[in-house]
């Protein structure tokens, strides 16, 4: 069946802003440089000053930045890594990748965030790291865990690969650890064409480590000071994303317009909707309802064109290839429990408020 509210639209959104990104994209086509042209380098001063962060450094992939951070700062063998149990598996991933192990905590239910008040009992004398993902768009309670962080020597490597603006205390998440990490997978706030990450940090010397990882550890080319990777965004890459941060805020703020008319229509309905802790913006890369029935809810919008998402169906410990990392279930009743009810509607900022109105209107027919 055709879908009437895809849940996202990637060819509305470059159709928009078709005559800026093709110029950009000519632009790189016709210097005939595609690496280490200049795009790359004002992106990332781009992207650090729009965080208020003093170094950014552009990568391939968002798992790519996760893993080089957590190599800059010495996480490796042996170590323990502390993540949310409702996460993309790509945070898992780059914990992994470094050869550290990762220890999960479950969620706090209102945020869908690491539940902050569980993570002293889960550290060890091997814990290295904490890894907050700011899950949908909205910051983990960064303060507790910056407390919990310094006084026991832990660095915080951010995973705001879905929460591009987002801010806790006026301050934009991705800025507050050692690293902040994000992702430019084409669906993201800030989307690419493709793949490419950034890593944030105020530190020069693990700036410096990290842009060395991130090109096989040259400096200057054919000398290399560590045994580095390739793990470089391109120009093209650059440039479409260079013209997308100018639109960022206005595009958040579209999210946010659109995750109030949800909020309004949806009220009284007893679907579970989406909270803001006080001192926290939303950007709401996801805008996630919670339903006991979400199965039936999902195949009768589905029967109305209503395209939805679950992210994520599986809480990490009980995915096949990671059951080794809880005791099965029941070791993360919040996430266990939010992974069953989840429900994202489509959000993305080219939608329109009548959208909006059909999918609230099919929801409300669905409850009653
Ligand atoms: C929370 C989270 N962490 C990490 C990643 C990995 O980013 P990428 O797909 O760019 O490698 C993603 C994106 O899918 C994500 O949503």
């Amino acid at each position: 069946m055709r879908m009437v509210v895809p849940f996202v639209d990637l060819r509305t959104q470059y159709h928009q802003l078709k005559t800026e990104i093709d110029r950009a994209i000519q632009d790189v086509l016709d210097s005939g440089v595609f690496l280490f042209g200049g795009q790359v380098e004002v992106f990332e001063k781009e992207f650090a000053a729009y965080l208020g962060a003093p170094h950014a450094v552009a990568v391939s992939s968002g798992t790519e930045a996760l893993r080089l951070a957590l190599l800059a700062a010495g996480v490796g063998p042996g170590d323990e890594v502390l993540t949310t149990a409702l996460t993309a598996v790509a945070t898992v991933v780059a914990i992994e990748g470094v050869g550290a192990r990762a220890i999960l905590v479950d969620i706090d239910p209102a945020t869908y965030t690491l539940d902050v008040s569980q993570v002293e009992a889960r550290l060890t004398s091997q814990t290295k790291a904490i890894v907050p993902v700011h899950l949908y768009g909205h910051p983990t309670d960064l303060q507790p865990l910056l407390d919990i962080a310094n006084s026991r020597a832990l660095e915080i490597i951010e995973d705001a690969c879905q929460a591009h603006g987002a801010t806790y205390y006026n301050t934009k998440a991705g800025s507050f650890g050692l690293f902040g990490c994000f992702s430019f997978y084409p669906t993201k706030n800030l989307g690419g064409y493709g793949d490419g990450g950034m890593i944030v940090t105020g530190s020069a010397d693990h700036a410096e480590q990290v842009r060395l990882l991130r090109n096989y550890g040259e400096r200057e080319r054919f000398t290399h000071y560590l045994r580095g990777f390739n793990s470089r965004m391109d120009e093209l890459q650059a440039a479409v994303l260079r013209v997308k941060l100018g639109h960022l805020d206005a595009s958040n703020a579209q999210r946010r317009l659109l995750a109030r008319a949800y909020d309004n229509q949806l009220k009284g309905t007893g679907v579970k909707l989406p909270v803001e802790r006080p001192g926290s913006t939303h950007v709401y890369c996801s805008y996630v309802i919670r339903h006991p029935s979400r199965d039936r809810l999902r195949e009768w919008l589905a029967g109305r064109g209503i395209d939805t998402g679950v992210q994520y169906p599986r809480p990490i410990h009980l995915q096949p290839a990671y059951s080794d990392l809880g005791a099965g279930p029941g070791s993360f009743p919040a996430a266990e429990e939010a992974a069953s009810e989840i429900l994202s509607l489509p959000i993305f900022p080219e939608r329109d408020k009548s959208q909006v109105a059909m999918v609230c209107d099919a929801i409300r027919a669905f409850v009653a």
